[in-house]
């Protein structure tokens, strides 16, 4: 199939074009910064510059693309920092999965493209009730914290548009396994606590099986909602240890449900206390995946054992030299 990828030099992006091209794809791959089109290139795809909030170009870009498939993976989330205005944080992002999300269904509408799959999410997001583990056929939370209102709509959006456009949605697990990881920094600064009881539930997924559930996706026929994450939802007090040790951190912090709600906000003490994980049970059965990864504890170990052993290094170096004598 020629597959036109939206969004190919970001963090799934960068590992789901050379799935598809060892698959026997020929891909189109979209950027939008201006170094992205070398990128896109050395992973073998053809790089197109394109801004997904401009249908005109969408349009033209698809057209001339001929794809018989198209997957949207852009987001905007490189300087994700400010959880406390959630929304403000997730704004061009919404965008991208509302505008970007229409603007690609009517181009691939009008090119006559035969699939269509589409990047959503699938932690944080459940009815925050009942058991830890949800299927797709689970409430969303009915009342999402306020300051995460408009993200959840944006993701309903992309989930009921394409959907019903009779493409696939693909809800993916928390990301991890790259060296940029956006949770290895606060994790390695003890700067990610554990909030209250730690009971809230995540699910993670690495990138290498979130990417490869992408290319079984374009293969399947049915329309749908898809859990693209591993095999073990868990609560961030169990998680979080674990990551911390593997990066060779000190143990998390405990903050107290009022002081994480003060320093950074509602939705992380929601993520952390309260949030619900994703069953995979349906991808595993309907698409034939399987995770490479069926645990982060196997695939925090695969992708950061090095960097661990780099910070032990770094820190025992620092010990040496601040115990030397002057
Ligand atoms: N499920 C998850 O947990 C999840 C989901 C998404 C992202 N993240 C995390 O967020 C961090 C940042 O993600 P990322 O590295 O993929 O970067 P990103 O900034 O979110 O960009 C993703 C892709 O979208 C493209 N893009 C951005 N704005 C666009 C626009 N207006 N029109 C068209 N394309 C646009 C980017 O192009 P350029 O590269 O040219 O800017 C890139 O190809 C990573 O750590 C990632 O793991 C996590």
């Amino acid at each position: 199939m020629r597959v036109f990828v939206a969004g190919a030099s970001g963090a799934i992006g960068t590992r789901l074009v050379p799935q598809l091209i060892d698959a026997g794809h020929d891909v189109i791959g979209t950027h939008k910064s201006p170094g992205g089109a070398e990128r896109v290139r050395a992973l073998g795809a053809e790089p197109v510059a394109l801004d997904l909030l401009d249908p005109r170009a969408v349009r033209q870009a698809v057209l001339a693309a001929e794809p018989d498939a198209v997957i949207h993976q852009a987001t905007a989330l490189a300087d994700m920092k400010d959880f406390k205005n959630f929304d403000r944080t997730f704004a061009q992002t919404n965008r991208l999965r509302r505008e970007g999300t229409d603007a690609l269904l009517a181009a691939a509408r009008e090119a006559g493209v035969r699939r269509f799959v589409a990047q959503s999410f699938a932690s944080y997001r459940n009815a925050r009730e009942g058991g830890p583990v949800k299927t797709e056929a689970d409430t969303l939370d009915p009342t999402p914290v306020p300051a995460m209102r408009e993200t959840a709509a944006a993701m309903r959006y992309v989930d009921h548009s394409v959907s019903e456009a009779g493409g696939i949605v693909l809800r993916y697990g928390a990301f991890y396994g790259a060296a940029n990881d956006g949770l290895i920094e606060p994790v390695r600064k003890r700067l990610f606590p554990i909030v209250g009881s730690g009971a809230g539930v995540t699910s993670f997924v690495h990138l290498d099986d979130a990417a490869a559930a992408t290319v079984l996706a374009l293969e399947h026929k049915l329309a749908g909602v898809y859990n693209v994450v591993d095999d073990e939802p868990a609560p961030v007090r169990e998680w979080l240890p674990v990551l911390a040790k593997v990066l060779g951190a000190k143990p998390p912090r405990h903050f107290p449900r009022w002081l994480a709600r003060m320093l950074a906000g509602e939705v992380v003490v929601m993520m952390g206390t309260e949030a619900r994980g994703a069953s995979n049970a349906k991808a595993k059965r309907e698409l034939g995946w399987t995770p490479r990864y069926a645990s982060w504890r196997d695939g925090f170990a695969a992708a950061y054992a090095s960097l661990g052993s780099a910070e032990r290094r770094i820190s025992g170096a620092a010990v040496r030299t601040s115990r030397s004598p002057s």
